[in-house]
């Protein structure tokens, strides 16, 4: 079976510094994948590759059996890529539903020009997309508060109308960077549930979170980097007894 993404020996340099080095990873339909690793690992570069905010200094990305090595962001996403960021990305002064309705564009036809010109087709377009939003905001428990300014939502709940605008791209593949940060315990277990309902759509995830015990819940596999190297890779019960992992978590709390 070929993988829904494969890196392969991915490698970026930002000038002297090897963020990350010769890194294969591979992820397949339908799984929930986690990268971990200490802070500074890499692995936000890692996403910022795969969503081709950075081109690699060398290596290969393919997706759905394409290389979308050094695609344009726009492009990655209208592949089916969508992600969040490791610190909240919204339009703080807009609506819930025009944040979300701003992650349905990359599906638009009739493109900006359309919908200043009034162009046939825009009424039928909004509608869609106007559908579309209230679908994903129901999915991430936000629909009742769809007229509310972005920056009035609690914290856990921003967090939430990222992965909202995220999957109103109707990716099929979600990453996530850091989603249970700065989450307390009832936001956290909220973000499980939701998490295994986007899986249940068919919606392949690779996460990024330092949380051990929520990486463990979820995933299928996790991966650890280390100073930009790949230095574990199994099931969760495997990573959390390997010694090299143990000896890169402690290392970097007490170094
Ligand atoms: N645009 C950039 N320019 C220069 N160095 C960068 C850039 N982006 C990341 N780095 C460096 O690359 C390394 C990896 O950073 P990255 O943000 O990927 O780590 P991380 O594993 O996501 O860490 P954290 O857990 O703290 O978020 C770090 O040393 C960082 O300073
Ligand atoms: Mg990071």
């Amino acid at each position: 079976m070929s993988a829904l993404l494969e890196l392969k020996g991915m490698t970026i340099h930002f000038g002297g510094l090897i963020a990350v080095d010769n890194f294969d990873f591979q992820l397949e339909k339908g799984q929930v994948v986690a990268l971990i690793g200490p802070n500074g690992a890499g692995k936000s570069t890692v996403f910022n590759v795969i969503s081709g905010i950075y081109p690699p200094t060398a290596g290969k990305v393919f997706f759905n059996g394409e290389d979308i090595t050094n695609m344009k962001p726009y492009h990655i996403k209208t592949r089916g890529i969508a992600r969040t960021f490791q610190n909240i990305h919204l339009f703080k002064k807009l609506s819930v539903l025009d944040n979300v309705r701003i992650g349905c564009h990359c599906r638009g036809r009739t493109g900006v020009l359309g919908a200043l010109t009034r162009l046939p087709g825009v009424k039928a377009e909004e509608k869609v997309i106007l559908e579309k939003s209230l679908e994903v905001l129901e999915i991430v428990g936000l629909a009742n508060k769809q007229e509310e300014t972005a920056n009035n939502l609690a914290y856990g709940e921003q967090r939430r109308l990222e992965i909202a605008r995220a999957l109103a791209a109707e990716p099929l593949l979600l990453l996530l960077d850091e989603p249970a940060a700065g989450m307390n315990p009832n936001e956290k277990k909220n973000l499980m549930e939701m998490l295994k309902r986007i899986r249940a759509m068919g919606i392949t995830i690779m996460l990024v979170e330092h949380d051990m015990k929520f990486v463990m819940s979820i995933s299928d596999r996790v991966d650890v980097l280390n100073y930009g190297q790949k230095i574990a890779s199994g099931t969760p019960a495997e990573v959390q007894n390997d010694p090299l992992v143990i000896t890169a978590y402690l290392g970097s709390q007490t170094g």
